[in-house]
């Protein structure tokens, strides 16, 4: 983990549900405050009514609104494998929660397992952004970490390497089977207004801080602005495999400031 990064916050245990509709994670950059009168606010709602519309129909948009000191730059997206109807309504909660949590910041990020919304009055679209993370992690450990952590190398090679094909639009994922019981299921999805070089580059550093928050859990998720990389030992994205064991344990987050 690179140590210029500080971890603020740490501990704070959920029991977390995989299709729970409240938000993983939101970002209220502080050093953005705004008036909840001012010309930018009334900006960020226009802004939001276009990127809900435009996210639905396209899956992705980023965009902008405004002119001069007051405009304002939005990106949202939904996770590649994610339905329509999915898409649609974690969108519209996005939207809604993230005015709601950071009433008054120019820059918020908000973070759902399906989709993902951000806003910022600096330009973002095209950056990439790996300034403000947050981590999940498994509190339970793999009997097998050699066997393992060989096979989830393996895995996050291919969807990587699969993120980062133009057709793909920055999703990959892909499962290996374990032993005969045990299925890794891995996903990794770059936001769709970087380059192929900045979502590898993404990914990378992604997986590089696996080391620090993931090494031999059982699960493990990075939430960075520009790319979302997840493991699991049971089904968690699209379209879903019935046959296996569904085993979630507690899970611990950190938040990691720049
Ligand atoms: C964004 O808004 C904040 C708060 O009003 C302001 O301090 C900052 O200069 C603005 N940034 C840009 C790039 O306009
Ligand atoms: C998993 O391993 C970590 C690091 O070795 C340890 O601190 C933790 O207690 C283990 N968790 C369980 C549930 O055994
Ligand atoms: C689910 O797990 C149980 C033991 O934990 C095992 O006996 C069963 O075969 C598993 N089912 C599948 C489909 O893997």
């Amino acid at each position: 983990m690179n140590l210029n990064y500080k971890i603020l916050l740490l501990l704070a245990l959920c029991i977390c549900n995989a299709e729970s509709e409240d938000p993983s994670g939101q970002f209220c950059n502080t050093d953005t405050n705004i008036g909840s009168g001012s010309q930018i606010s009334a900006n960020i709602n226009r802004l939001l009514a276009e990127l809900v519309s435009k996210t639905t129909s396209n899956g992705f948009i980023a965009t902008s609104y405004g002119k001069n000191q007051d405009q304002v730059f939005g990106l949202g997206q939904c996770r590649g494998d994610v339905s329509s109807i999915d898409c649609s309504s974690c969108i519209q909660d996005a939207a809604k929660q993230i005015r709601q949590r950071c009433p008054n910041q120019a820059d918020a990020r908000i973070w759902y397992d399906h989709c993902f919304l951000r806003y910022n009055n600096k330009s973002f679209p095209g950056e990439i952004d790996t300034s403000f993370g947050i981590f999940y992690w498994n509190v339970e450990n793999v009997t097998d970490p050699e066997n393992f952590n060989k096979e989830l190398g393996t895995l996050m090679d291919q969807i990587r390497a699969q993120a980062a094909e133009t057709k793909n639009k920055g999703l990959g994922k892909g499962d290996t089977k374990l032993s005969s019981f045990v299925t890794l299921y891995a996903l990794v999805q770059c936001t769709r207004d970087l380059s192929q070089i900045d979502c590898a580059q993404c990914l990378a550093i992604a997986v590089g801080n696996f080391e620090t928050f993931c090494k031999d859990r059982k699960g493990c998720r990075v939430l960075y602005s520009s790319c979302y990389v997840r493991y699991e030992l049971y089904p968690f994205f699209f379209p879903l495999d019935s046959k296996s064991n569904n085993t979630m344990a507690d899970t611990l987050m950190a938040i990691v400031y720049p």
